[in-house]
């Protein structure tokens, strides 16, 4: 399949200029979409874990069907509150039964008096997330400055004559490694061999970037042992999404 993301403007495959743009921008890892899950794998009556960076995160819906997403830490004992259950559309601590709502906020404590104040300190952070295209989207910063245009969409997934394989799998280490591992075509030759390469074509690559940025790479390689090898395209739009483009005329 070939893929169009909408991509930020600045390193979006627009032209076939091979001027290279180096910025100094600093990255800022938090205010970031990150994708989550598939909508479809999603339980549907228990909360859903994850994490990001090592940062403990629970999915769940509220009574209104919305997606909730709060830090998997209750602020009682610490325990996971992705091992509790949603209750109303609130997750219940499965220790003591604090409950939370959509923002993060305690709403009950049974070991209070009826009269008593919840305290506000009772709470956990909460995170907007944002559902598109089959996929949950998770801004890691602070709601008032998310920015849904910026998540990746790739416009052929809205195409109904594009076939899409959709999988998931569970990595021990963290994107960025994989990240790294994905954006290297010199290894497809080799480790892939049994699926997608033979080792046969294992050889120099022709590699170049046309255009970088703290938002991104767009770039192009081609194999060299023939003169006449088209290039692929090779874009990463930071900080998760990598395409292929195939077989450009050279
Ligand atoms: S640890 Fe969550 S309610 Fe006590």
């Amino acid at each position: 399949m070939t893929i169009a993301p909408n991509i930020p403007e600045e390193i979006s495959p627009s032209t076939d200029t091979l001027l290279t743009s180096e910025t100094d921008q600093e990255f800022n890892w938090r205010n970031c979409w990150y994708p989550v899950t598939f909508i479809q794998d999603l339980p549907t009556k228990r909360p859903y874990s994850f994490s990001l960076y090592d940062e403990p995160l629970v999915l769940f819906r509220n009574k209104d069907g919305k997606l909730i997403c709060l830090a998997d830490l209750c602020p009682h004992r610490a325990a996971k509150l992705s091992d509790g259950q949603i209750i109303d559309g609130k997750i219940e601590c499965l220790y003591h039964g604090w409950q939370f709502g959509s923002q993060g906020e305690c709403l009950h404590i049974p070991q209070l008096p009826a009269d008593a104040k919840i305290p506000a300190k009772a709470c956990v952070k909460s995170f907007l997330v944002v559902e598109k295209q089959g996929i949950v989207w998770m801004w890691a910063g602070e709601a008032n400055v998310a920015d849904e245009k910026l998540i990746p969409t790739v416009a052929d997934l809205d195409n109904p004559t594009v076939v899409s394989s959709d999988y998931m799998i569970d990595l021990p280490y963290d994107q960025t490694y994989f990240i790294e591992n994905a954006i290297d075509p010199s290894h497809l030759y080799i480790s892939h061999e049994a699926t997608l390469n033979s080792r046969q074509q294992a050889q120099p690559l022709e590699m170049e970037v046309i255009e970088t940025s703290a938002r991104g790479i767009r770039g192009r390689y081609r194999k060299t042992r023939q003169q006449t090898e088209n290039w692929m395209q090779l874009n990463f739009i930071a900080p998760n999404l990598i395409t292929y483009r195939g077989a450009t005329a050279s």
